[in-house]
């Protein structure tokens, strides 16, 4: 039994944390964090979860935990992935990964340091839908990719999440939030560096407010485009398209889970749908990183893959 102590247990915690270790066999959440001591108790007690923390060095120091998934706000996460790091304790980490990419790079030479393990908690790359995709891109179903069209919107307005839009906290708006989960599908599926990064943010992230919409386009190393939509305003919506040289495939709201999704590819003379059944990719995340802790490493996801998104970012936010 894998026993995680859960830094940050909040609305993401409860919504995709609780129902994933109810399915994972092997692991138990056996000490969560919250700021007040009172919420805490009430946590443990409704989730049944042995010990509750409101100091996060407290939780570090609790021997029964073997390993911590952090998700509080990005601007928490340098601070906590540091004492993580250093109390020795394996690390899974949301994204954002950190508010730039200095503290990613710190964080990294810190876990590096320790011989602490620490995962990018990307878990777009564990959605089966995801992985369907990669194996058409790899086998040259569509041909040649030439551009990739992905959008992420979320009316944030509906959110409840004060941090959401304290540009401190967040590090960022939709790109930040949204966008940082796109351009990781897209590094992931095509495994290339991002050459030129050029972005449109409306109206300007500063210190005191965050973009409510923005707009990435990427050059791959090999010539590859691809186009980021993020927004807060619109509708909640998840889509991307691959324009290859023999056809278009394309899929939308892909990250459901327990669903059915369904790939389009269309060439020159067929369309076809391709019917992929999501499990719930937290599990799938959690899962692995299990097996690479188990192993000793090295981390499929491993804190480099945050640190390039991060770099990205840091671009698009002009903190290069
Ligand atoms: N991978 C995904 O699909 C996905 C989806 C949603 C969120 N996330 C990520 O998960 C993380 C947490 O998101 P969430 O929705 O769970 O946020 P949340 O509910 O607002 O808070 C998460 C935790 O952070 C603490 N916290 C919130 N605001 C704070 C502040 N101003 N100062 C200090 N602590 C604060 C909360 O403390 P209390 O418990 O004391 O309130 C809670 O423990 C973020 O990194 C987010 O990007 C990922």
């Amino acid at each position: 039994m894998m026993k995680f102590g859960i830094i940050g247990f909040g609305r993401h915690a409860v919504k995709r944390l609780i129902p994933a270790f109810e399915i994972i066999e092997d692991a138990e959440i056996v000490a969560i964090q919250k700021r007040q001591q009172d919420a805490v108790g009430a946590a443990c007690a409704k989730y049944g979860i042995p010990r509750g923390y409101t100091d996060v060095d407290a939780l570090l120091k609790d021997r029964e935990v073997d390993v911590v998934f952090i998700a509080s706000p990005p601007a928490l996460h340098h601070e906590q992935v540091l004492q993580s790091a250093r109390a020795g304790k394996p690390i899974l980490l949301e994204k954002p990964m950190s508010a730039n990419a200095a503290e990613a790079e710190e964080m990294v030479r810190v876990c590096h340091e320790n011989h602490t393990l620490f995962s990018a908690g990307f878990c777009m790359r564990n959605v089966d839908s995801i992985a369907v995709v990669k194996d058409l891109l790899d086998s040259g179903r569509i041909g040649e990719i030439g551009y990739v069209e992905a959008r992420f919107t979320y009316d944030a307005n509906l959110s409840d999440r004060g941090w959401l839009h304290d540009p401190i906290m967040s590090a960022g708006g939709p790109v930040a939030d949204l966008g940082s989960h796109m351009i990781d599908i897209i590094s992931y599926l095509f495994r290339e560096r991002f050459v030129d990064v050029r972005s449109f943010l409306r109206p300007a992230y500063t210190e005191t407010d965050i973009e409510k919409q923005g707009l990435i386009i990427l050059q791959m190393e090999s010539g590859k485009m691809a186009s980021v939509h993020t927004s807060f305003e619109l509708p909640r919506s998840k889509s991307m398209v691959f324009h290859g040289a023999k056809g278009v495939m394309h899929l939308a709201e892909f990250s459901l889970t327990h669903s059915d999704i369904d790939i389009h590819i269309e060439t020159a003379d067929s369309t076809e749908t391709i019917s992929v059944h999501n499990d719930d990719h937290f599990v799938n995340m959690i899962r692995q990183f299990m097996d690479d802790v188990r192993k000793g490493g090295p981390m499929t996801c491993p804190g480099e893959v945050g640190l390039a998104n991060q770099r990205i970012l840091d671009i698009v936010y002009g903190r290069d």
